[in-house]
């Protein structure tokens, strides 16, 4: 599965992910519209299998926490040659640590990665990994929400299907990233089609009145009123006039 891009070879979006599982890779990325992004050379990925730059004839990558507890932690020497290496294939991709304690992945981080040269992922299991690694070599921490996976793979996965499909070219011009959630700092309003009545519940007549205004000011106000409902947070965060 790891094929590095050529020396001098156009990668649009490059996807480095050290695992111990990189059997996990493509999964789910390889489907739908995020996987027929990747065959069609939208964007590239390669793992990074972490045991192969593991200690001695078992290849160990993890050892017990300095100062006792429960769990192994990953090592830093490990981590540092399993990251150095590559970077000698990409050395210009942001390296980020997926782990509970990172700063939230929201669509403005997703939006600020797919607009550079791509990422090198570290998918850390265990209990985490050797503190000074993470400084050494520069990681950004994110974590995918609060809760706590039994790897960072998952993680990986979610950030990586969020920032691919806003690269140039993976949605279509039909289906718009312009209106779905989080633009402008809201929900996204309720989306209805056929048929017109379904179990006894209508269609909102707005919707079907032909006139344009009406139906941008409804969602609008639907938007409104389903973040102000379930993520008052949102509402909180929003600068007070939205720039049109
Ligand atoms: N690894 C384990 N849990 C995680 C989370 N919530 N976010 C990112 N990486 C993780």
């Amino acid at each position: 599965m790891a094929h590095f891009p050529e020396k001098g070879e156009r990668t649009p979006w490059h996807v480095s992910v050290l695992t111990l599982f990189p059997e996990m890779f493509p999964g789910p990325l390889g489907v739908s519209l995020v996987g027929q992004a990747l065959e069609a050379g939208l964007w590239t990925l390669a793992t990074v299998p972490i045991r192969e730059f593991g200690i001695g004839r078992h290849r160990a990558v993890d050892d017990t926490p300095a100062g006792g507890g429960a769990g192994m932690v990953m090592r830093a020497d490990v981590l540092a040659a399993a990251v150095d290496h590559a970077r000698g294939a990409v050395p210009d991709v942001p390296l980020i640590y997926l782990s509970p304690r990172g700063e939230p992945l929201t669509q403005k981080l997703a939006a600020e990665l797919a607009a550079g040269p791509g990422v090198m992922l570290l998918a850390g299991r265990f209990e985490g990994v050797d503190e000074r690694v993470i400084a050494a070599r520069g990681m950004r921490e994110v974590s995918i929400g609060d809760y706590v996976l039994s790897g960072g793979e998952i993680a990986a996965m979610v950030l990586i299907d969020a920032a691919v499909r806003l690269l140039p070219g993976v949605i279509g011009a039909a289906e718009s990233l312009g209106e779905e959630s989080f633009e402008g700092g809201l929900l996204e309003y309720p989306q209805y089609t056929k048929p017109r009545e379904f179990e006894g519940r209508a269609i909102p007549e707005v919707l079907l009145s032909g006139d344009h205004k009406k139906i941008a000011e409804w969602r609008r106000a639907e938007a409104e009123r389903i973040t102000a409902e379930r993520r008052p947070d949102l509402i909180a965060g929003r600068p007070a006039k939205r720039p049109s």
